[in-house]
Parts: C-alpha cells; sequence; structure tokens
C-alpha cells in the first residue's frame, strides 16, 4: 500500500490571508515574473524523518520554481527565532516553520505579522494566544497517532495475563509530538487497568538517546518491562540495540511500538526486532508550496491541513518495504 496523503479540510473557516496576516498579500499583487521567495526553519537533523521531511521540502521547492531560503536550527529554538528575524528582515514572501517546541514563539510572530509576512507551520503546533499569527498548520494529528499505538497494544495483548508494564521513551520535551503522542497512548491505555507506565523519559527522538535511556530503564525495571513505546522509530532503534546488549530479544521479551514508518523500522520489522510502526509522513514538501503559491496569489487556504497515514504491523514488513518513499 503506498503512502497516499491527502489533503483534509478540518477547520470550517477557511483562513483568509487579509485577515490572518494582517495585511495584503506581499507579491501577489506585485511582480508575477519574479520568483516567490520561502524562507523555511527546519528544526535539525535529528531522525531519518527528519531528513526526509528535508529532503520533501527541498525537491518541491525545486519543482514549484520556488526560491528557497532554508535554514538549520540544530535542535534550538533561539535559532530558529533567529532565522525568522532574518527572514523578516530580508523581507521574503512567505515564512514556513517546523517549530522544534510549542510555546515561546508569540513575539517573533507577532513582528511577522507587523512585517505582513504570511506564516505557515509544517508539522509541529505552537501555543499561542492569538491564531491568526500564523495561517495554516500542514502536518499530522499527533494526538491520533498516539492512540493509534494504544489501540494497537491493546489489541494485540488482549489475552496477556497480569499487568503489562509499559516504559515510553518521548520525543524531545515541550514538542508537539511528544506532548501529543503521550497524550493520545495514555489515553487509550486508561481503559484498562492493567496497562501501567512505569518508566517514562525523553530520548529526544534521536538513535543515541534512546539506547542511553533504554539502557537506563533496563537497569532499573530489567525483565519487567514488557512493552516498549517509543514516540518515534529513530529511538526504537537505538533501544533495541540496548536491548539486544542487555541480552534480551526486541520483539518478543519486550513489545516494541513506535511511530513514524521509516525504512529503518519496516527493516526492523523484517529481523522480527520491532512489533508495529504507526506512521507519521515527513513528506509535506509539495502541500508546503502549493499552499505558498496560493497564499502568494491571495487565495484562502485551510487553517488546518492533516495528513492521512496507516499503522504497519511487522506481518506487513516485508510486502510495504519496496513501496516506501522515506
Ligand atoms: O515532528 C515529527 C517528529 O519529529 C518525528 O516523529 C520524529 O522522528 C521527528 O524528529
Amino acid at each position: 500500500m503506498n503512502t497516499v496523503i491527502r489533503v483534509t479540510l478540518v477547520a470550517l473557516t477557511l483562513s483568509c490571508l487579509a485577515a490572518c496576516s494582517g495585511g495584503e498579500p506581499k507579491s501577489a499583487a506585485g511582480d508575477a515574473s519574479k520568483p516567490i521567495v520561502l524562507g523555511f526553519s527546519q528544526i535539525g537533523a535529528e531522525s531519518e524523518w527528519r531528513t526526509a521531511n528535508t529532503t520533501s521540502v527541498q525537491s518541491a521547492a525545486t519543482d514549484a520554481g520556488i526560491t528557497l531560503r532554508f535554514s538549520d536550527a540544530q535542535q534550538k529554538q533561539e535559532n530558529q527565532i533567529k532565522a525568522l528575524r532574518s527572514f523578516i528582515a530580508q523581507r521574503v514572501d512567505v515564512i514556513a516553520f517546523s517549530p522544534v517546541v510549542e510555546t515561546g514563539w508569540e513575539t517573533v510572530l507577532r513582528e511577522a505579522k507587523a512585517a505582513k509576512i504570511p506564516v505557515i507551520l509544517t508539522d509541529r503546533a505552537v501555543e499561542v494566544p492569538d491564531d491568526t499569527l500564523y495561517l495554516s498548520l500542514i502536518g499530522s494529528d499527533f494526538v491520533e497517532e498516539g492512540r493509534k499505538a494504544g489501540r494497537w497494544l491493546l489489541e494485540n495483548t488482549k489475552d496477556a495475563k497480569g499487568d503489562i508494564n509499559i516504559v515510553e521513551l518521548q520525543g524531545t520535551v515541550g514538542s508537539a509530538p511528544a506532548n501529543d503522542r503521550k497524550k493520545g497512548f495514555a489515553e487509550i491505555i486508561a481503559a484498562d487497568p492493567r496497562y501501567k507506565v512505569i518508566r517514562s523519559q525523553t530520548g529526544d527522538f534521536t538513535r543515541a538517546k534512546g539506547k542511553e535511556v533504554m539502557e537506563a530503564f533496563l537497569k532499573a525495571e530489567g525483565k519487567k518491562i514488557n512493552v516498549l513505546f517509543a514516540h518515534n522509530d529513530d529511538m526504537a532503534i537505538g533501544a533495541i540495540q540496548a536491548i539486544e546488549e542487555a541480552g534480551m530479544k526486541p520483539g518478543s521479551d519486550i513489545t516494541i511500538i513506535s511511530i513514524d514508518g521509516v525504512k529503518g523500522a519496516f527493516e526492523a520489522m523484517i529481523a522480527g526486532k520491532l512489533n508495529v510502526t504507526v506512521e507519521c509522513s515527513p513528506l509535506l514538501g509539495p502541500q508546503l508550496m502549493a499552499a505558498v503559491k496560493d497564499v502568494v496569489a491571495g487565495k484562502p487556504i485551510a487553517k488546518r491541513i492533516v495528513t492521512e497515514e496507516s499503522v504497519f504491523p511487522k506481518e506487513t514488513a516485508a510486502q510495504i518495504l519496496p513501496t516506501r518513499k522515506y
């Protein structure tokens, strides 16, 4: 099954450029022969997912004839804020960014609004008191991803006897996917008191941290651990290494659930070391470029554009892997 990204309009109200960015479209009325300039602030390169997301944005910009000013924040909010200010100073046509954490954006977004530069969020959400500070959020429903992980677990362990001890590797502290995936997963497992999260700590969405934190979990809890819920595939892959080094079998001694659906996860599933991955598509570039063009042309765009995603249990991995694009 191919990953199909379809645009779902979840907001009842279409956002209007003038209403949301506080002014007329910057270049709609301007010189149509000039290429659109998009400033994009990426979080970093913490995971296979992020690398695929960067490639998607860069190649979609080239295909769309949009001039991309790309900035890598190396995981730091202060670098993203600097990049946004630099895009404002350069007077780009549109700013897009994937916010590393949810809070702390209001001031810089107000500066963009005052400069009449529309802002589009990709992948992750921000928490601001005024949602007219950005035009649209294009990306996954992370709460639903956490729910899907929880539902898979309940469904696939319903005949297990006694308590089911879960350890959780969270994503970056304060990020939308970490907050939301935790919430969605907790909501589903709350239906059955046998499911207990006995340890939960951040692994910052990286393999190295995932391994390190899993080692600590194993040291503290050892064979008590029945399930690992990792907020992304990279941390699960790091944890798999830790589990093997501890002399246990990932995928059977410990059931492992993760999120993203990167090729590395499919390889781990084929090797029997990962039980399931919940898809989170990084291929947001084409949707972003379409939205940028609409914004510059003064057309309304949806406030929320949600990517549609699947769940891939290990039994499907060998068949699906050749069709994966990231
Ligand atoms: O925001 C999406 C998350 O960020 C992905 O799940 C993770 O792999 C990435 O680093």
